[in-house]
């Protein structure tokens, strides 16, 4: 029998609350408000409490959510932000969308996130903010990162886009910074059915202006105080989201039992190298990393037996033609071995366990 395993089957995670989704744009449609009203408002209160944070500000969009946060902050030309050196790219993208320049450090090689005792090095008097990644779902030193921020002045930004739900030291991803930014981009933990994102912050003056900020400057129509974008979260998106969210835990958690049953199984097979989760986070895994030396090898055997995985990514952001007039090969030797040998096996919270089984099978029998 030929198989066939998606990698993310976002249609069946999403009919999963097809009645409840079906409902909510009803009510939507028939209140006839689709941008920032009720359901964003709801929103704000629902996640700000999941994330333990005073404040959450529904955006369009994970990007925008950086670029506002760094905005926020009066991050501009001229000024420097540290950022992994392996990260999504929209993390160094709103560095530079704000004028300012990402100034990258090399991440651990056992837990793919930025290493803080490389990070002080980096610092210079132009250096405004550090930019962790909680990536691929687990949680970075955030205190030993907030500890180093502080000590020299400058701002923390987590970058949460792909960690909704993970813990360091037992306190939630994206409540460690000054203003977190985070995307409900339909692939995330926590997806919305289309485009968006939010900020959490504690500080109610930063609060106040991101408001204006994702509005035209504006917080009574028509009158402008600073400016500003358009980067509203709609009606939509927010009503989905309300629903999701109650089940955003439980769907971390079916995401930790599987992560649970590939480390059984996966464990001393040929040069496999697992993820390691650092002791004092935890992860949620939003995607499960293997590294091998015969990646493309084994991505084209698991292709070939109907299982389709990912690489998260395949060149890092400063080999890409966007930024490759300031770096070349060989300037972040740790991000670039990731790269080269990183495979995202699937992880969706419904993969089945017979699918789970064939996967590690073929893995095997590749070995
Ligand atoms: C680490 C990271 N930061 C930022 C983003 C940007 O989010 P969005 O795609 O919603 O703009 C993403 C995801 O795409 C991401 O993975």
């Amino acid at each position: 029998m030929n198989k066939k395993i998606k990698f993310l089957n976002l249609k069946q995670i999403n009919l999963f609350f097809e009645e409840e989704l079906l409902d909510a744009f009803k009510e939507v449609l028939h209140s006839g408000w689709l941008v920032l009203g009720d359901n964003v408002k709801k929103f704000e209160e629902n996640y700000a409490k999941f994330n333990e944070t005073k404040y959450c500000i529904g955006v369009s969009n994970g990007l925008d959510a950086l670029i506002l946060s760094l905005k926020s902050l009066d991050i501009k030309n001229g000024d420097e932000v540290i950022v992994p050196s392996n990260t999504y790219i929209a993390t160094w993208l709103a560095v530079s969308i704000v004028g300012a320049t990402p100034v990258p450090v090399e991440p651990d090689i056992e837990t793919y996130n930025i290493n803080p005792s490389l990070i002080e090095e980096k610092i210079s008097n132009k250096t405004k903010a550090i930019i962790p990644v909680n990536l691929y779902g687990q949680a970075a030193k955030l205190e030993e990162i907030c500890k180093i921020a502080e000590k020299h002045g400058i701002k923390v930004i987590e970058d949460n886009a792909q960690a909704q739900g993970a813990m360091y030291k037992g306190k939630k991803t994206g409540s460690w910074g000054h203003v977190n930014a985070t995307s409900f981009y339909p692939g995330k933990n926590l997806g919305a059915l289309g485009d968006a994102g939010s900020i959490t912050t504690n500080e109610i003056k930063l609060q106040e202006k991101l408001v204006k900020l994702r509005n035209y400057g504006s917080t009574k129509k028509y009158y402008h105080d600073i400016i500003g974008h358009n980067c509203r979260l709609d009606e939509l998106q927010a009503a989905f989201l309300n629903i999701k969210l109650k089940r955003l835990e439980f769907f971390n958690n079916k995401r930790i039992q599987i992560a649970n049953v590939y480390y059984d199984f996966l464990k001393n097979t040929g040069d496999i190298i697992l993820p390691k989760i650092d002791e004092n986070a935890t992860s949620v895994y939003h995607q499960f990393i293997i590294r091998t030396k015969l990646r493309d090898q084994l991505l084209n055997y698991l292709s070939n037996h109907g299982i389709e995985t990912m690489i998260h990514y395949p060149v890092p952001s400063h080999l890409q033609k966007a930024y490759k007039r300031n770096y070349k090969k060989g300037d972040f030797p740790i991000a670039e071995e990731i790269s080269n040998t990183c495979l995202s096996l699937p992880i969706n919270p419904f993969l089945k366990e017979d699918d789970l089984e064939y996967i590690i099978k073929k893995i095997k029998s590749f070995y």
